[in-house]
Order: C-alpha cells, then sequence, then structure tokens
C-alpha cells in the first residue's frame, strides 16, 4: 500500500554533476568537430571566398580532419542523446527550459540591446536564453542527422533525397555549423561577462531548495 509521507526538503544543485560533465563534454566535441570540419571544408570549399586559417583546424591534412571528425562524432552523438535523455527524464527541459513566452521575449530582447537584462536569478534562464538554447539543441540534432547522412549517402538514400540531394545537405550542415558558431561567440561572451554562471557551470551553483512529497 502506497502512503504519502509529509512533504520534505529535497536539495539540489543549480547544475547538477551529470548535466556539468555533458555541457563541457559537449563543449570539447563541438571544438574537435568545428575545427576538424574547417580542415575538411577547405579540401572543397562552398563559397569560393571562405578558406579558414590552418592555424584554427584540427588535422594536418584532409583526411586527418576527417579521422578527428568521425572521432568527435561519436562523443558529440553519445553525449548528445545523454543530455536530451536525461533533459527530459528530469523535467529539466521542462522546468529550465520552458515556458518561451513572447511578451517575455520581446522584453527580454528589448532590455538585452539596451544592456539592461536582469542577470540577479541565476536559477532562472530569462527568455532569450530559453530561445537560444532551445534553438541551439534543434541545430544540434540537424547538425548530427545532416551528418550521418553525409557520411552514408547510400544506405540512408532516402534521407537524403528527402533532404534535397547531397548537395543540399552539405549546405544545410554548413549553416548549422555557423548558426553553432555564432551561438558559442554569444554563449562565451555572455558567460565572461557574468563570471559567476561560468562558475555555475563548473561547481554547480547555488543548491535550490524544493519542497518534494516523497512516496514511500
Ligand atoms: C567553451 C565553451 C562554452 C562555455 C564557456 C559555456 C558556458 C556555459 C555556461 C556558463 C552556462 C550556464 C549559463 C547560465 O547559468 O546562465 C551554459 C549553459 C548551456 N550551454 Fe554552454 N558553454 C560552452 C559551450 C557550449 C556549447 C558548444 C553548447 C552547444 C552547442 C552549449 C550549450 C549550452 C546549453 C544548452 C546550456 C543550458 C544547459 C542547461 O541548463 O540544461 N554550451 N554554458
Amino acid at each position: 500500500m502506497q502512503s504519502t509521507r509529509p512533504a520534505e526538503m529535497h536539495v539540489r544543485r543549480l547544475h547538477p554533476l551529470p548535466l556539468r560533465i555533458m555541457h563541457w563534454v559537449n563543449a570539447i566535441a563541438m571544438l574537435i568537430m568545428i575545427s576538424s570540419g574547417w580542415k575538411i571544408y577547405n579540401d572543397d570549399v562552398i563559397l569560393g571566398w571562405l578558406h579558414f586559417p590552418d592555424a584554427l583546424t584540427l588535422g594536418h591534412w584532409a583526411q586527418h580532419g576527417l579521422q578527428w571528425h568521425f572521432f568527435g562524432m561519436w562523443i558529440l552523438a553519445l553525449n548528445g542523446i545523454a543530455y536530451m535523455t536525461y533533459g527530459l527524464v528530469t523535467g529539466r527541459f521542462r522546468r529550465m527550459l520552458f515556458p518561451i513566452r513572447w511578451r517575455e521575449l520581446l522584453k527580454d530582447m528589448y532590455d538585452a540591446v539596451h544592456f539592461r537584462l536582469a542577470h540577479d536569478d541565476p536559477t532562472h534562464y530569462n527568455a532569450v536564453q530559453r530561445l537560444l538554447y532551445v534553438g541551439i539543441l534543434l541545430v544540434g540534432v540537424v547538425i548530427v542527422i545532416t551528418g550521418l547522412v553525409l557520411w552514408k549517402p547510400i544506405q540512408f538514400s532516402e534521407l537524403t533525397a528527402l533532404l534535397g540531394g547531397f548537395q543540399t545537405v552539405r549546405i544545410i550542415h554548413f549553416l548549422c555549423m555557423s548558426a553553432i558558431v555564432l551561438f558559442l561567440i554569444v554563449h562565451v561572451t555572455l558567460a565572461l561577462l557574468v563570471p559567476r554562471t561560468l562558475v555555475a557551470m563548473v561547481t554547480g551553483g547555488p543548491a535550490i531548495n524544493e519542497m518534494k512529497a516523497k512516496a514511500s
């Protein structure tokens, strides 16, 4: 028979350990993927004028860059699946990333461009942050799927056709990379401007007390 004990205090950190590990593994995997991807891109450019400087690429030559890309790919995909599962199962996505309301979004965007977006409550993401995080997670899903198609275009031939053919998939993959690089520039700049968020992503941040009725 199930009885419910009185509500009891349950203490958890703003960023629990598994989340922090997955966030930093993702950051490293992304850097490997971006820099090795630039090496591969340089070998057969999409935009004639765009070559990435060698100093920012990973791998001695294109094939070597590809080996790095395949290495990072497994870390990125497995870690990404773990993070998505964690976010959905623990309710973190629902708690931290939703809802995203138009009214709050417009107000926060207005405040952001006027440099007066409040940062007093680190346990709560503002609407702009929520939108950026949800957006970048979706871009992450698309870049992994298009990467899979570029890797195995014959095995995934239906998906290749559905997405508009190999060249189109290549362009989508490139656009996703560009979105991630833009996100990273903004994300890292903001983390450096508000260093206590960076410290929290390393140490776990403040404890969050919540009343939790525990079934026993
Ligand atoms: C060196 C690079 C990075 C740094 C310094 C960094 C820093 C941070 C910090 C400080 C936070 C907490 C923000 C807050 O509490 O207001 C955070 C959260 C987050 N970051 Fe990063 N990050 C990096 C790379 C990335 C990358 C590559 C991605 C994805 C493409 C990413 C996606 C996210 C997401 C989705 C969250 C929210 C996580 C959650 O609460 O579930 N980060 N990051």
